[in-house]
């Protein structure tokens, strides 16, 4: 599908913009106009219920760290309020923490949106969104190579389901919400009938893993009292450490399996947007268990890995040059080296800038561009469909910093820094590259009292260095 004139115009605007830093967002306005929203009748939803199969593609497509993904996403906690859970603790000492990984902006639904597509559009809500088939997801990324997907939706009432809520019946609680659901958001796969049959429950997730079918990316959404949005970090943490305790031991689950589970923004929205993050899964050696990584990351940082890990395209988005997680950034067949000089003193990411999906900065008929002639963190460049369907150039935003931009800050966030990523380029520098990290300092009380350990492996170069705080 070819873009449509006003897209086509939205494109030519946005490349007067390329590449300067303080260049303002297009002109926007306060309102827009309602979304149509779908919201089907309960009989409606038990009829499709009763029909609709979901599928279970799989496949064994080897990647150079992990061979699974397994996300996971709790909501709305500060990282101190998690870091201080016992139940997190205890998951803690079993995989590495990143304490610098951060949400890209407020509320809930444009975080999602993010970690799948490599922008939030400006997205300040958590209305109704249906973002059009120009919008490319990490889906079609992973389709490249026939790497299958699946998304859990706890208390989803169906496979496909693409309606607001699924409230709990009984007592009309908040159960599932659509905003809590990254891939029905966007038309390439809510208005693709076999995609959009990988959007399953719960249920599912269980008979997946029974029948030794689970997909190679997998999104987790637990319901709105399990993911602490209408509970406590308490429920939450007990929901999350009771969830994986039982799959942390099963040798099928765990197997090539990397584990990030993340919040999707923080409670506060004066404070800096850091949230915990845990790695957990097969592929965290022992040696990295309750250790802590402090290099900036984002929620962008979960598609450029998969990206890396299995030489796939980018979406050409703030995807492109996001820093890549560890254990994949300590691999000895990784070739790119992540940006560590990015200045996050003054990062908040509690703002969305404007943009095509915003309620109160909308740039009527305006979307950004993606950058299709960036080699990105994968070295694959930019997804062939992404450059049929926009021009050819460098895109609306720099989107090959390490960093996304941030609202508060402005278009550009002239007060972040970090760029200085780089390729690998042979063994003899590897080994002249090699370097000690200063001490992570956390003061969270959760990591107060263990011995950290932090593993910098650079090629086949190891140094260790135990630090005891
Ligand atoms: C993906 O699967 C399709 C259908 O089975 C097949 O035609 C295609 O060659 C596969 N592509 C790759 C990259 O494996
Ligand atoms: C969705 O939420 C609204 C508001 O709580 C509720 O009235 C409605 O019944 C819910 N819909 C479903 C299908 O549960
Ligand atoms: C959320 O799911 C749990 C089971 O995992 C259930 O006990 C709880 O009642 C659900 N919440 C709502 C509001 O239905
Ligand atoms: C973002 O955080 C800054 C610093 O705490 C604060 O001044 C600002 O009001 C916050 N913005 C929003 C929208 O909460």
């Amino acid at each position: 599908m070819k873009p449509s004139l006003v897209l086509l115009a939205g494109a030519i605007t946005a490349h007067a913009l390329t590449g300067t830093a303080t260049q303002p967002y297009p002109t926007y306005e306060n309102t827009r106009p309602p979304f149509s929203t779908i919201q089907p009748s309960l009989a409606s939803i038990h009829a499709v219920a009763a029909t609709i199969a979901p599928s279970s593609p799989t496949s064994h497509v080897e990647g150079k760290s992990f061979n699974r993904i397994v996300q996971i996403w709790l909501e709305n906690v500060d990282f101190s309020r998690a870091a201080r859970n016992p139940n997190i603790q205890w998951l803690a000492q079993r995989g590495i923490t990143l304490t610098n990984y951060f949400a890209v902006t407020h509320p809930s639904q444009p975080n999602y949106a993010a970690a799948v597509a490599g922008d939030y559009f400006g997205m300040d809500h958590d209305e109704f969104v249906s973002f059009p088939s120009n919008i490319f997801t990490v889906v079609d990324l992973l389709e490249t190579r026939n790497i299958s997907w699946g998304e859990y939706q706890e208390h989803i009432p169906h496979a496909g389901f693409r309606g607001m809520n699924y409230s709990n019946q009984a007592t009309g609680e908040n159960d599932y919400v659509r905003k809590h659901n990254p891939l029905i958001l966007f038309d390439r796969v809510g208005e693709d009938e076999e995609r959009r049959r990988q959007v399953k429950g719960f249920e599912e997730f269980w008979e997946d893993l029974r029948e030794r079918r689970l997909p190679q990316w997998v999104f987790v959404t637990p319901n709105m009292t399990n993911n602490a949005h209408d509970s406590s970090m308490k429920v939450a943490g007990k929901w999350t450490r009771e969830w994986l305790e039982g799959l942390l031991e099963d040798e099928y689950f765990m197997e090539g399996t990397l584990v990030v589970a993340t919040f999707d923004e923080s409670g506060g929205s004066k404070v800096q947007n850091r949230v915990f993050t845990l790695l957990l899964g097969g592929v965290i050696p022992r040696s990295l268990w309750g250790t802590t990584d402090d290099v900036f990351y984002s929620h962008y940082s979960t598609i450029s890995t998969v990206c890396a890990n299995w030489d796939l395209p980018s979406l050409g988005r703030w995807d492109c040059h996001a820093n890549i997680l560890p254990p994949l950034s300590l691999h000895a067949a990784n070739r790119y080296r992540n940006a560590k000089d990015v200045e996050i003193e003054n990062m908040y990411y509690n703002l969305s800038y404007p943009g095509p999906v915003s309620q109160k900065k909308y740039t009527k008929d305006w979307w950004p561009a993606p950058n299709t002639v960036a080699t990105c963190a994968s070295g694959m460049g930019v997804l062939e469909g992404v450059k049929q369907m926009w021009d050819i150039g460098e895109g609306s935003y720099e989107y090959t910093r390490a960093y996304p931009d941030d609202g508060f800050y402005g278009h550009g966030n002239i007060h972040g820094k970090g760029h200085e990523y780089a390729w690998k380029d042979g063994e003899e520098e590897i080994e002249e590259e090699v370097e000690v990290l200063p001490p992570v300092v956390v003061s969270e009380a959760a990591i107060n009292g263990f011995r950290s350990q932090v593993l910098w492996c650079l090629g086949y170069v190891a140094v260790t260095a135990v630090l005891f705080f």
